[in-house]
C-alpha cells in the first residue's frame, strides 16, 4: 500500500500539493491553533523586524501535516523576504549545500525540509554557515586541494523535521528557536475546515465540520483532504451540502473510523494484538508485518496512536494498551505477558 493510496496518509503527492497550496494560510493571524508556537514565533519575528535584521534561525518539529511547511512560508512572508526551498534528501554532498548557500541574497529565508536527512558533511558545513555566515569551499582534490573561505549574506534558515531527535545536538543548538507542533484539537480542526470550505466554495454545516474534524487524526492536512472527499460524496450522492450524513457516509466509503484511524493504523494495531499477543514487539518487525517502511510506521502512524493511548513504546518494543484491545473489539489474552505494564518510554520516536 503506497502512501498515496491512503486517505489518511499524512504525506502529500503532486496533485495534493496543488490542492494544499490553495488552502495554505499566508500569515500568522490566518494560522489556526498552535497558540504557543504562534506566540513564540511572532515574538521572534517582531523582534527581528524591530532590529531591522533577518530573523534568527528557526526549526519546526512535529508529525507530518501539522503546518511546518506552512509556517516556513509564513516566516518569509512576515519578514517580507524571498523564500528559497530545498530539502535534506536533495543535499547529498557538501557541494550541493554550498551552491544553495552561495546564491542566497541578504535577508533571504532558506527552507530546508526534512533537514534530518541531510548528508553528514553538508551538516557540518551548515553549522558554520548558520553561526558565522561563512563556508569553506574546497577546490581541487588530494594534496593540492585548498579551502577557500566564502562570506555569506545574513540569511534565515528555517528547518523542518519529523524527527527532531535525529538531529545532531550541534545543529539543533544553532537554531535560535524551535517550534514543537502538536496535534490539533477537534475544535481547532473545525476552524481549519470552515476556512477551507469557504475558500473552496463548499457549503459545510456545523455537524458536518464536527464529524470531519473529529476524524482527522488531529491533522489539518487530513482534515482538508477528508473535506474534499466528503464534498465529492455530497455532490455525487447527496444534496451537495457537506453535512453530518454526507460526512459519515463518505468516511465509511474511505474506511476512516470514528477515531480517524485508517487502514495502516488499524493494520498496526491488529498486527500488534493478533500476531504478537499485544507485544512487546520491535518497530522493524511490526513494519514488515504491515508491509510498510519502519520510518513510515514510526513517523506517520505511531505519534497519533501513542497520543490516543492506543499504542505504547517501551524499551523492549511496541505494546498494546487496554484501549487498543477495546478499540479493536478484542479481549486481551488473560495469560498475556501484560506488555503494557512495562514502563512506557515517553521520549518519543527513536525507541526500539
Ligand atoms: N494551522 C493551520 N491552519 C490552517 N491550515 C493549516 C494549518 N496547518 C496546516 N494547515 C493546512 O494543512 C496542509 C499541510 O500543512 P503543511 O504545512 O504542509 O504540513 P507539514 O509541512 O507539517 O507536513 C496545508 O496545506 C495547510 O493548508
Ligand atoms: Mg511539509
Amino acid at each position: 500500500m503506497s502512501p498515496s493510496e491512503r486517505i489518511v496518509t499524512t504525506g502529500a503527492d503532486e496533485q495534493e500539493r496543488a490542492a494544499e497550496s490553495a488552502l495554505r494560510p499566508h500569515g500568522l493571524t490566518e494560522f489556526v491553533g498552535q497558540k504557543v508556537v504562534r506566540e513564540q514565533l511572532s515574538l521572534v519575528l517582531d523582534a527581528a523586524r524591530a532590529r531591522g535584521a533577518p530573523a534568527d534561525h528557526v526549526l519546526f518539529s512535529g508529525p507530518p501535516g501539522l503546518g511546518k511547511t506552512t509556517l516556513a512560508m509564513i516566516v518569509a512572508s512576515e519578514m517580507g523576504a524571498p523564500l528559497r526551498q530545498s530539502s535534506g534528501p536533495a543535499i547529498q554532498h557538501a557541494g550541493d549545500l554550498a551552491a544553495v548557500l552561495s546564491s542566497l541574497d541578504e535577508g533571504e529565508v532558506l527552507f530546508l525540509d526534512e533537514i534530518h536527512r541531510m548528508a553528514r558533511p553538508a551538516e557540518e558545513m551548515l553549522y558554520m554557515a548558520m553561526e558565522d555566515f561563512r563556508v569553506d569551499v574546497v577546490v581541487g582534490k588530494g594534496p593540492g586541494a585548498t579551502a577557500i573561505p566564502l562570506q555569506l549574506p545574513r540569511f534565515t534558515l528555517v528547518g523542518a523535521t519529523t524527527r527532531a531527535g535525529l538531529l545532531p545536538a550541534p545543529l539543533r543548538d544553532r537554531f535560535g528557536f524551535t517550534g514543537y507542533l502538536d496535534f490539533y484539537t477537534p475544535e481547532e480542526l473545525v476552524l481549519v475546515l470552515r476556512r477551507s470550505a469557504q475558500l473552496l466554495g463548499v457549503q459545510l454545516t456545523a455537524e458536518g465540520a464536527a464529524e470531519i474534524g473529529g476524524r482527522s487524526r488531529g491533522t489539518p492536512r487530513i482534515a482538508n483532504r477528508l473535506l474534499r472527499r466528503v464534498r465529492d460524496w455530497a455532490q455525487v450522492r447527496g444534496s451537495g451540502i457537506v453535512d453530518r450524513r454526507a460526512a459519515r457516509a463518505a468516511l465509511e466509503v474511505y474506511e476512516v473510523d470514528e477515531l480517524g484511524l485508517d487502514r495502516l493504523d488499524r493494520a498496526v494495531l491488529e498486527a500488534l494484538c493478533r500476531r504478537f499477543g499485544g507485544g512487546p514487539v520491535g518497530l522493524s518487525t511490526l513494519a514488515v508485518v504491515v508491509g510498510e517502511e519502519a520510518e513510515t510506521v514510526e513517523t506517520v502512524a505511531e505519534p497519533f496512536l501513542v497520543r490516543e493511548g492506543l499504542l505504547g513504546r517501551t524499551p523492549r518494543g511496541r505494546v498494546a494498551l487496554p484501549q487498543t484491545w477495546a478499540h479493536l473489539g478484542l479481549t486481551p489474552p488473560r495469560d498475556a505477558p501484560g506488555g503494557w505494564q512495562l514502563p512506557l518510554d515517553e521520549t518519543g520516536p527513536g525507541a526500539p
